[in-house]
């Protein structure tokens, strides 16, 4: 098997802080591409063997400026069970409703382009539904929920230039269970 690494950006990368543009339909060959390296590295990523041997960080999710390419579009590996993933990639996406609960990931949130850990908690919502295109163009809806709904919001600040610790509030980074739901 041929695999060879993604270049992810890094966080002092100014590209990642651009507002990506919108992407047009066909695809190219070369998006097609780097959508399915991005699949195939996300997933290896959550295999530990695969994760030890190709020496990868554990994500779950990139956005294409984060691979230099300001388009919005952004692609989630879910382990829905031990060893199953389900893809989304996502094409100009778009957060057509949101719940009213917030949620924060309770060990912080990572991100493939920062590369130290950040404390805190990420104030997101505990469900949303998401609208967009998939990789040939057809409307897509995903309603998202937990982490999976941590994930995209996460995915989609990137196309909006915001990396997750901007919504850390310095001060007041954590928060209890009584504040708001800790996963
Ligand atoms: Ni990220």
């Amino acid at each position: 098997m041929m695999f060879k690494k993604l270049n992810i950006l890094d966080e002092k990368d100014k590209r990642l802080r651009q507002t990506s543009k919108e992407a047009t339909f066909p695809l190219s060959k070369e998006e097609k591409k780097l959508i399915q390296s991005a699949i195939d590295e996300l997933t290896y990523s959550q295999i530990e063997e695969l994760a030890k041997k190709y020496d990868l960080r554990p994500g779950m999710g990139l956005a294409f400026p984060q691979l230099g390419i300001n388009k919005r579009i952004i692609i989630i590996v879910h382990e829905v069970e031990p060893g199953v993933f389900d893809n989304y990639v996502m094409v100009n996406p778009k957060i057509i409703s949101n719940s009213q609960e917030i949620i924060a990931a309770e060990a912080g949130e990572g991100c493939l382009s920062v590369n130290r850990d950040v404390e805190g908690h990420v104030p997101r919502y505990a469900r949303v539904r998401v609208r967009g295109f998939d990789e040939d163009g057809n409307e897509i809806e995903v309603r998202a929920r937990e982490e999976l709904s941590i994930a995209f919001q996460h995915e989609i600040d990137h196309l909006n230039g915001i990396l997750f610790y901007d919504r850390i509030d310095p001060k007041k980074p954590f928060f209890t269970e009584d504040e708001i739901r800790l996963i």
